[in-house]
């Protein structure tokens, strides 16, 4: 393997890219108001890019508000398409690597739209946290699979504020108290959970290209939820794979295992918080105060009202 110049990096098609910018330089980006959805510039800057990116038919989006489980789904699906045909990718490829974000840009890394380009095994799984209007086109011209996972507002709340703590390219996250307003008003990158997660829901009412999945439900029985993806995308495993895929995707060996863990990842501060951290449903109970999750509470009865979209914050 040759080793690339000083200032230089190797991706794991052995492509060098130039690190412009110090890790320790980069800065937290702000938010803003991009179409009605709040953003950062390290999601936006390739807007054009991205709304022109050119959808292969079997590409499968995995499409997810952060927080949701995005990263265990992409195992998931990574170890059923190239588990047995590819295992070697499993301890040198970083599943970021091989599952790329669409609409990441951030300096000094190749952009998720140049990964996606550049995927030489297929089907390419795509990685995104764009809500349901944001989606490129082309996926919808192409009739792409789209596995979209959903996670309860409250774990998903306490989750986002400890990535948002380790996370460099994301914005400052303040302290739990301004977070969780903030979170309820929408004012989160990727916008409003309650806007995203419905929408996707109201999208998938009328489409048969949309396969919505709880975490919860995936923490309850992931058997069968497996057995619900393979299904929705017309793979019969093995019993052997099937085994495979559930052993591997647990919480614990995937927090032991460097290519899914996020420590590959060096936006990520694991001196601050890991990225597998707890992995559960119903710690918001250790971060919610008993006014918070009154406040909380009549505040979700308002916003998700005439809605069939249930979630459970307890198992
Ligand atoms: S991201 O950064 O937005 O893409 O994050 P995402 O991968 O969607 O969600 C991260 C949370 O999912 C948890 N996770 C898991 N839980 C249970 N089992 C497995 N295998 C698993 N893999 C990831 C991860 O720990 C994050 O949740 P918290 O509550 O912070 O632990």
């Amino acid at each position: 393997m040759v080793e690339p110049p000083p200032n230089w990096s190797v991706d794991s098609n052995q492509n060098f890219f130039f690190k412009d910018i110090q890790m320790e330089s980069l800065s937290r980006p702000s938010l803003f108001d991009f179409y009605g959805v709040c953003m950062t510039k390290y999601f936006t800057d390739n807007w054009d890019n991205i709304q022109n990116f050119k959808a292969g038919p079997d590409d499968i989006v995995l499409a997810s508000y952060p927080k949701a489980g995005n990263t265990w789904v992409s195992y998931i699906l990574d170890l059923l398409y190239f588990g047995q045909t590819s295992p070697e990718r499993q301890g040198s490829v970083p599943l970021h690597e091989r599952v790329p974000f669409l609409e990441i840009q951030i300096p000094g890394f190749p952009s998720g739209v140049d990964a996606l380009n550049e995927l030489s095994t297929f089907p390419r799984i795509i990685k995104t946290h764009l809500p349901v209007q944001f989606l490129p086109k082309s996926f919808w011209e192409q009739n792409s699979k789209i596995i979209y996972v959903a996670r309860n507002a409250k774990d998903t709340a306490v989750s986002y504020f400890h990535f948002d703590r380790m996370n460099k390219a994301q914005p400052e996250p303040g302290n739990w108290e301004s977070f969780l307003q903030r979170f309820m008003e929408g004012k989160m990158v990727f916008g409003s959970w309650y806007e995203h997660v419905r929408g996707w829901w109201e999208k998938k009412q009328s489409s048969s290209n949309i396969l919505y999945l709880f975490y919860e439900d995936l923490i309850e029985d992931i058997e069968q939820e497996l057995g619900r993806i393979c299904s929705f995308l017309g793979l019969s495993p093995t019993t052997e794979l099937k085994k495979q895929v559930t052993e591997k995707v647990l919480f614990d060996s995937m927090k032991t295992n460097k290519m899914v863990n996020g420590s590959t990842d060096e936006v990520f501060d694991f001196k601050i918080s890991p990225f597998m951290r707890k992995g559960r449903v119903g710690d918001w109970k250790n971060h919610f105060t008993v006014q918070q999750d009154e406040q909380f509470n009549e505040d979700y009865e308002k916003k998700m009202k005439n809605t069939d979209l249930l979630f459970r914050t307890v198992l």
